[in-house]
């Protein structure tokens, strides 16, 4: 059951995760060619949810020290806002948060040189760890997870271009470009909060878990969402032919002139998707893959909030009642509410 207190430590966490990035300076940092895109990334804000898994997991170990694993979530941060910049050039996605992507709002050259320089500040940020016996294998888990994403992402761009990916592929396309980050974000609070190798794996692989969901729920509101909340233009994964979820199993569930129809489609260049969204999205309809889809959100949203629960109960050193915020967050994410 989560508490009031537990409510109040999470917005605590948000105000410290907020305030660490502010003090980071990029608002001040020369020459601001570079750093103002970044201020500007940063300050829109987002859901925050890699320091808050971050912080939060820490606090469930070491409820007084959740504070030292700052610089971490500061890093995690900032890596996604880099994989941001990068991911919506590729993706020639025109808005973010709800407002003019970088390489709209500045140009292409931008959105390169200051992501990468987000990279590189990720990893300054998690030099400035206090816990120096740690630091050698928290580089080696984050450079892993980083690489990851970046095979991920090639792995997703490779896919716009191919007709037989697999359900089993797409998931593999996902661990790697989300649930990783995911993963790791709660792996690396929970060793700074003093868990055993074995507790913070476990951590790692529910964080997989959720990473999974969570990418699906966004391939699920760029075609349903609505775009005022979303931030983000619905139906830019139709336009560039993503083979996302709900894609792949309209694929399989059509067929006849309706297949054949949905294949015209992707025939297409993106350019002439663009005015085609409505059309996409009624096959999608016809096969009924938004219930689809939920029902697999919920599915592995469930799975890894029982595999947290089980966890928390089960490491004796533990007090169940330090996982609540940790419980909440992952509540909020799998859209349940209290
Ligand atoms: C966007 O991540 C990229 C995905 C992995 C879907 P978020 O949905 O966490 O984006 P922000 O940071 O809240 O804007
Ligand atoms: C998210 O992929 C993964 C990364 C950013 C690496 P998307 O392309 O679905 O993310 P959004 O929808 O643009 O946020
Ligand atoms: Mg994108
Ligand atoms: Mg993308
Ligand atoms: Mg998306």
């Amino acid at each position: 059951m989560a508490t009031a207190q537990d409510k109040k430590i999470l917005q605590e966490l948000q105000a410290a995760v907020r305030t660490s990035l502010k003090a980071r300076g990029f608002a001040e940092r020369q020459p601001q060619g570079l750093f103002a895109p970044i201020e500007y990334t940063l300050q829109l804000g987002g859901k925050r949810i890699r320091p808050m898994l971050c912080l939060a997991a820490a606090y469930a170990f070491a409820p007084e020290r959740w504070h030292e694993a700052l610089p971490a979530a500061a890093a995690l941060e900032i890596f996604h806002n880099f994989t941001l910049l990068h991911d919506d050039l590729m993706d020639r996605s025109p808005l973010r948060r709800g407002q003019e992507t970088v390489y709209r709002k500045w140009d292409d050259n931008t959105a390169i040189l200051s992501g990468d320089a987000m990279c590189i500040e990720a990893y300054a940020a998690l030099g400035e760890l206090e816990a120096k016996a740690l630091q050698p294998e928290l580089f080696g888990l984050f450079s892993r997870m980083a690489l990851e994403v970046c095979v991920g992402q090639q792995l997703d761009m490779d896919f716009e271009h191919r007709s037989d990916v697999t359900v089993a592929e797409y998931l593999e396309m996902i661990r790697l470009k989300t649930s990783v980050l995911l993963g790791a974000s709660l792996q690396i609070g929970a060793l700074l909060g003093g868990a055993s190798t074995e507790a913070a794996e476990r951590l790692y692989r529910i964080g997989v878990e959720l990473g999974l969901a969570f990418q699906i729920q966004d391939d699920l509101l760029d075609v349903y969402g609505d775009e005022a909340t979303f931030g983000k233009p619905i139906g830019g994964d139709i336009v560039n032919a993503k083979k996302t979820l709900l894609l792949l199993y309209t694929q399989e569930q059509l067929q006849g002139a309706q297949r054949e129809e949905l294949q015209r489609l992707l025939d297409l260049s993106p350019e002439e998707r663009k005015g085609r969204i409505a059309e996409v999205r009624a096959l999608y309809d016809a096969v009924g893959v938004r219930a689809y889809a939920e029902g697999e959100v919920a599915r592995l949203s469930q799975s890894a909030y029982s595999e947290l629960e089980a966890l928390s109960t089960s490491v004796p050193t533990l007090e169940a009642e330090h996982f609540g915020p940790l419980r909440l967050l992952f509540d909020s994410l799998s859209g349940r509410t209290h």
